[in-house]
């Protein structure tokens, strides 16, 4: 093992409550299933995470500008809950469904056009190359 990986002190920004957030080995959060108040999100992903949760976890253990990297985005939860947080994220997912889902909730909350950096092309444009049948690549 590498001890100079681990040699960093991490970011607990919880200290103990006094920040307003008070952690134990159970988080509670409105979940999201079939009956409550969030049952709509099922729609997007089957194992869509609260917004909530995810926003308080990236406050306590990382500062405004961070990084946060998410390997396995599904419909972009912690994509949306960095962006309010004032994080940049670094999303993967392999399945193109959720990755479009991921982009239209994320354009839908925050009113910001998805674009592409290649070639500075946003979603929408290329969701309009795709109907029209216009695609080079
Ligand atoms: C448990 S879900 C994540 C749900 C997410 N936290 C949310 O709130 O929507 C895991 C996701 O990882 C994706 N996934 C699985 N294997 C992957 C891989 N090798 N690379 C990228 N994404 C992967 C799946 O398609 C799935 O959407």
């Amino acid at each position: 093992m590498n001890s100079a990986l681990f040699s960093k002190s991490h970011t607990n920004n919880v200290e103990l409550g006094k920040n307003g957030r008070y952690r134990t080995n159970v988080w509670n959060y409105p979940g999201v299933n079939s009956f409550g108040r969030h049952r709509q999100d099922l729609k997007m992903h089957p194992t869509v995470k609260p917004v909530e949760m995810l926003y308080d976890a990236i406050l306590d253990v990382t500062k405004r500008g961070d990084l946060v990297l998410d390997s396995f985005l599904g419909s972009g939860s912690s994509l949306i809950a960095a962006e309010k947080a004032h994080r940049i994220c670094y999303g993967i997912e392999c399945e193109m469904l959720y990755i479009d889902t991921t982009i239209r909730r994320f354009q839908n909350i925050f009113k910001i056009d998805a674009v592409r950096e290649k070639d500075g092309k946003t979603y929408n444009q290329l969701l309009e190359e795709l109907k029209s049948g216009d695609t080079h690549d």
